[in-house]
């Protein structure tokens, strides 16, 4: 009761201490707001054809997988025609299917089982580029009536000392080396902010963009929930009047001048158009909407961008963007990181985002970051999974994380030499050939060596293993307490130690939960924390404790080393 009373004086004074906060009452939580958000690989995820390559047979065949772990919504990495040269992120035909998934009956299949089931769809939409080899920019490259202008072009300056004819800016590609490459057809350099096979759309051209409004259309009317745009800091550049283009200032964080990080892309990143642009893409969804009825479609984004940046892109107060701009800062951590850390990084996006538009999701990685085994260790992989699932907000897995899959050591073969494989590998279903991933002789990148010890037929059967946690999660994740961030209770996070975390949810309905997650490798013993009777809902492998057993916290609590719990409140 009286929890009650000073939740709803607080929401009535709207007080809000550093790390408290009780949100004002609002009707609903929309789906993507609390959602379980899980990423796919496809050429990993499953194959049905015995290529060693995944594909969209396989991935409906695991659908009932997502479901079984309470997944909301997945998002797949690029299913389109596609050279591969960048594995379907260079993209050489938007509405067509690359037959290496299958075919777009295929996806048609998939979009049945997943609603069969209540999951939703999330496709990857790549705005910024396409492939050398999409249509579109053979048309340009020859100049092709309404295409002229459908790329980047632009003749480059001639240097005055050596009379040499040169790139129009001194921009340098994601990849390394110039942004600009001379295409001798045409006889003007293109842009590429990422491989020369990706040369950059015009988004100043009013046809462009009517181009990608047809796609988002096309793929929306398959019934697809909504888009994870990629790389959207990258869509436009900065012009001069005069049509030239500014050299970027050095930014001193490398000394490689063709390093990405060479300059500060202050003109080829994060403009002020792209702001508008998620305005707009958000605006046709709104009208999709409305016409279409159905539940709210939603717009991921992939930005590496400062949060105040992220925070215009979600919307400005009167225009709605991107619902979900991901929020990278938990993959900022390293094994080195502190509970405190943790709180910092939180910090930074709470302070901005949730204070501006009370939203936040959490990332714990992707297809281009090492996997968390390898960058914090195999023994914080649960204390992530717990983290961010506990947190307010949408969580976003990569496939395999709920396993604990770790980076593979991988050479360069004929398929593929990307310093990214490591974390692209097949995933790790069963202790039996390939992993149940696939029937072939050999797969398109190698197994895990630990696959037979890390996979999901395993463990499902071993008590406390990363995947029964995570499970365990997601049923806390869709309960009362934990959905109930917007229209009634509260939560709050702090560092109660340097390598201990708290974090607190709470409803109206006097439930409360208190998770608790040892960073550090020795035992903490925490005294002070509440004066009330607990029970142990949750416990991971390290925790000596077991679900039911109760503890008194007007005494003090120990945490073995790397340990995380959930406790109830026995109210
Ligand atoms: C995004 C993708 C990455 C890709 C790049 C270019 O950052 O996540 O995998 O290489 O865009 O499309």
């Amino acid at each position: 009761m009286l929890t009650r009373l000073l939740l709803v004086l607080a929401a009535l004074l709207f007080v809000a201490t550093p790390h408290f906060t009780v949100a004002a009452a609002v009707d609903d939580v929309d789906w993507w707001e609390n959602a379980a958000l899980y990423q796919i690989y496809p050429r990993s995820f499953q194959d049905s054809n015995g290529d060693g390559v995944g594909d969209l047979q396989g991935i409906t065949q695991r659908l009932a997988y997502l479901k079984e772990i309470g997944i909301t919504a997945t998002w797949l990495s690029p299913i389109f025609s596609s050279p591969m040269s960048d594995f379907g992120y260079d993209i050489s035909n938007f509405t067509e299917v690359d037959s290496i998934f299958g075919t777009l009956d295929d996806f048609k299949a998939l979009m049945v089982q997943a609603k069969s089931l209540g999951l939703k769809i999330i496709l990857d939409f790549v705005p910024n580029h396409s492939s050398d080899e999409c249509e579109w920019f053979q048309k340009s490259v020859n100049r092709q009536d309404g295409y002229d202008e459908f790329y980047v072009w632009h003749d480059g300056k001639v240097n005055a000392e050596t009379g040499e004819r040169e790139p129009p800016s001194n921009w340098v590609s994601v990849f390394g080396g110039s942004q600009w490459t001379w295409h001798e057809t045409r006889q003007q350099y293109f842009l590429h902010q990422f491989q020369v096979k990706q040369p950059d759309l015009n988004f100043s051209n009013p046809m462009v963009r009517e181009h990608m409004l047809d796609v988002l259309g096309f793929w929306l009317d398959l019934g697809v929930d909504g888009f994870r745009i990629d790389a959207v800091p990258h869509i436009y550049e900065h012009r001069n009047a005069d049509g030239s283009y500014p050299d970027e200032p050095v930014s001193g964080w490398s000394s490689d001048p063709d390093s990405y990080d060479y300059h500060d892309h202050i003109y080829t990143k994060d403009q002020p158009d792209t702001v508008e642009l998620m305005y707009e893409w958000r605006d046709y969804l709104l009208k999709y909407e409305a016409e279409h009825g159905g539940e709210t479609r939603v717009l991921l984004a992939e930005a590496y961008s400062a949060v105040e940046t992220l925070s215009a892109y979600f919307g400005n107060g009167t225009r709605l963007g991107t619902q979900l701009p991901m929020n990278f800062q938990l993959m900022y951590l390293s094994g080195y990181s502190t509970a405190r850390d943790v709180v910092g990084n939180i910090d930074y996006w709470m302070n901005t985002m949730w204070a501006n538009h009370q939203t936040a999701n959490w990332v714990v990685g992707n297809h281009d970051t090492e996997r968390v085994s390898t960058r914090m260790g195999a023994h914080k992989v649960d204390l992530l999974n717990v983290i961010v699932n506990s947190l307010p907000g949408a969580s976003v897995t990569y496939y395999g994380e709920e396993i604990g899959m770790a980076n593979v050591e991988t050479e360069c073969t004929e398929i593929s030499c990307d310093n990214r494989d490591g974390e692209r590998t097949p995933m790790q279903w069963a202790p039996t050939k390939n992993g149940d991933f696939s029937t072939a002789e050999s797969t398109w990148l190698p197994l895990s060596t630990d696959f037979e010890r890390y996979n999901v037929r395993t463990e499902r059967g071993v008590a406390r293993s990363s995947l029964q946690v995570f499970k365990g999660l997601q049923q806390l994740k869709s309960s009362s307490a934990f959905l109930a961030f917007k229209q009634e209770g509260g939560f709050s996070y702090e560092a109660v130690t340097e390598q201990v975390l708290q974090i607190i949810r709470t409803n109206l309905r006097n439930e409360e939960y208190r998770i608790l997650v040892n960073m550090g490798n020795k035992i903490e013993k925490i005294t002070g924390l509440s004066n009330k009777v607990y029970e142990y809902i949750l416990v991971t492998a390290y925790s000596v404790h077991r679900p039911g057993e109760t503890i008194d916290l007007s005494e003090s609590i120990i945490l073995m080393p790397y340990e995380a719990i959930v406790l109830r409140w026995l109210a």
